[in-house]
């Protein structure tokens, strides 16, 4: 009996042997193919926070470094909506944007190369006083919407900035669509 039991056993044993093996084998292979998957899964989820890192600096990089000082501003000519406009600037908007729209450490210069015409026209000035401005090219924080003016307030709003952007050589004319 333990003569034949050997070979049996034996070839048994190798039998057991290679299917503990192959087991082994192709657990191992899942494993490794689970391995490469959540390998490229953290390649792939980095390249995508990279690459959102990289979106998030460069929208940082926009934001312009405000001068503690509020930038020195020549009033120049005002007609007449213009000078109305000053009056509703002071009341509403100088808290932020300074006297003469030169800057605070609240908000931007509105006399500044960032918001002539081509950069920002009469239009978003109307939209940030009735919707307020969320922060993209300062760090001054968002500007809150302005209640209590009426759209010819507004527009003589702009008339003033446009004038004193005039005054002091951003533009080279005001818009025409500016009513001054
Ligand atoms: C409480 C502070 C505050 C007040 C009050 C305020 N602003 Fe602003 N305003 C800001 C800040 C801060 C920004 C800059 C946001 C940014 O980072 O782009 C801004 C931006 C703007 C812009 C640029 C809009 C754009 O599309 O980028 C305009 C135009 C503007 N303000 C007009 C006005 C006018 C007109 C008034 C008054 C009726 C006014 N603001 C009142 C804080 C203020």
């Amino acid at each position: 009996m333990s003569d034949l039991a050997t070979p049996t056993s034996a070839v048994g044993y190798r039998c057991r042997q290679a299917v503990i093996a192959m087991v082994f084998e192709r657990r191992w292979s899942v494993r490794l193919i689970l391995v490469s998957a959540l390998a490229i899964c953290i390649a792939l989820l980095s390249a995508a926070c990279g690459g959102q890192g990289e979106e998030d600096y460069q929208a940082s990089q926009q934001h312009e470094e405000h001068d503690p000082a509020p930038s020195s501003v020549i009033e120049g000519a005002h007609s007449a909506a213009g000078l109305a406009g000053k009056r509703l600037f002071a009341a509403n908007c100088s808290q932020c944007h300074g006297e003469n729209a030169s800057g605070t450490n609240q908000g931007p210069p509105l006399v500044h190369q960032i918001y002539e015409p081509g950069h920002h026209g009469n239009a978003s000035f109307v939209i940030a006083v009735a919707r307020g401005v969320r922060a993209h090219h300062w760090d001054f924080g968002n500007m809150p919407a302005v209640a209590g003016l009426e759209i010819d307030e507004i527009h003589q709003v702009i008339c003033y900035v446009r004038e004193l952007q005039l005054a002091n050589e951003i533009i080279d004319e005001i818009p025409s669509s500016t009513p001054c």
